[in-house]
């Protein structure tokens, strides 16, 4: 088996990600959607913009403390600080691990489905990153919850590319972040959601077993548990929780050392609260280490802050949201009844 030259390392890789007490940065937005926040600065999406913000965000004092890795956007591996180092070099020097988004977006598949494109030529771009010192990778796998949709052709076809993905990042070194997401849009409640995440997820699970690729040296990351964004019926934090809980142990395997959820357009303070709460019903009980890799519930107050131009206020607002979602992962983070403002972008692209 390929995987095997690498085993020892990609295991020592994903449990340091999923270190207990820290998470991941994903600041992989590509050029299209990091303009679309941009805009709501009035900043122009320019190459010294973009470089400039994620300079501010990964030369954050402290943020070692509460961040194991950070993913980053093809483009960010040639970006270097206003004193001329590459921004990888600060990443590797803070012992933050440096990964990469390898997807290259969402393709339509058929009615209103997509299926994410990337496969051409990944290995080649693996062999590179891996050269680069990224250490792991990131794809994102989408499914939309209708009356119609998910059709078994999505959930199949999203959970075969997640697996062929994760066996190339593998047998190249890279630890691969397996992200299927049912996306929150639309109307369905908690229990549809709770339902449409366990076929997705054995799905996925399936085809990562048929692709044989090693469970100890991947992380998960998928959807938190939760009614749709325009459902009349509004879920608890606990129940959000018990929920993820319940689908997650039915679903995942022990063997995987780290679930790493994505925030999903949840507010920043909610999806605080949503990891305290699952970690808190969690305590004790294992298997897996659970954390966060979010983007928007980490960067949107730290890039309103920045405002193209406060990097102090931006690295303090960034710092603030990492403290928070680190007490988050030990169940030991106390509601702030600050930013409830919803993260949420209809047909959300990464
Ligand atoms: P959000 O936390 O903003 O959902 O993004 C995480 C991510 O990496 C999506 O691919």
């Amino acid at each position: 088996m390929r995987i095997g030259t690498f085993a020892k390392e990609l295991v020592s890789t994903a449990r340091q990600l999923a270190t207990p007490g820290k998470g991941i940065l994903a600041a992989d937005e590509s050029l299209t959607t990091l303009g679309n926040r941009f805009s709501k600065i009035n900043l122009e999406n320019t190459y010294e913009n973009r470089e400039a913000y994620r300079s501010m965000l990964f030369t954050t004092p402290s943020l070692s403390n509460y961040i194991s890795g950070a993913i980053q956007f093809d483009e960010t591996l040639k970006n270097k600080t206003p004193e001329g180092e590459l921004l990888q070099n600060i990443l590797k020097k803070s012992n933050i691990i440096p990964g990469i988004k390898v997807d290259k977006g969402l393709s339509l598949l058929s009615n209103d489905e997509t299926l994410t494109t990337g496969l051409d030529g990944l290995e080649d771009r693996v062999k590179y990153y891996y050269s680069q010192g990224c250490r792991f990778a990131k794809w994102r796998g989408v499914i939309k919850i209708s009356n119609k949709t998910p059709s078994t052709l999505a959930i199949e076809e999203n959970a075969n590319s997640l697996a062929k993905y994760a066996y190339i990042c593998q047998s190249n070194g890279l630890v691969p972040i397996v992200e299927p997401e049912v996306l929150a849009e639309g109307d369905h409640d908690i229990d549809t959601c709770a339902e449409v995440s366990t076929i997705v997820y054995s799905a996925v699970i399936n085809a990562l077993h048929k692709h044989s690729v090693l469970f100890e040296g991947i992380l998960l990351k998928p959807n938190m548990i939760a009614p749709g964004i325009k459902s009349q019926k509004k879920a608890s934090f606990q129940e959000i929780a018990q929920k993820t809980l319940e689908t997650l142990n039915r679903t995942i395997p022990p063997a995987v050392p780290g679930i790493m959820f994505l925030s999903g357009g949840q507010s920043e303070e909610d999806a605080s609260c949503n990891l305290n709460e699952i970690n808190q019903i969690n305590k004790g009980k294992g298997p897996w280490v659970l954390s966060f890799s979010y983007g928007r519930a980490l960067q949107a107050s730290s890039l309103k802050a920045w405002h193209g131009k406060n990097i102090k206020a931006g690295q303090e607002a960034l710092l603030h949201r990492v403290k928070m979602n680190s007490l988050a992962t030990l169940a030991k983070y106390q509601k702030e009844n600050g930013n409830g403002e919803s993260l949420h972008v209809s047909n959300y692209s990464y």
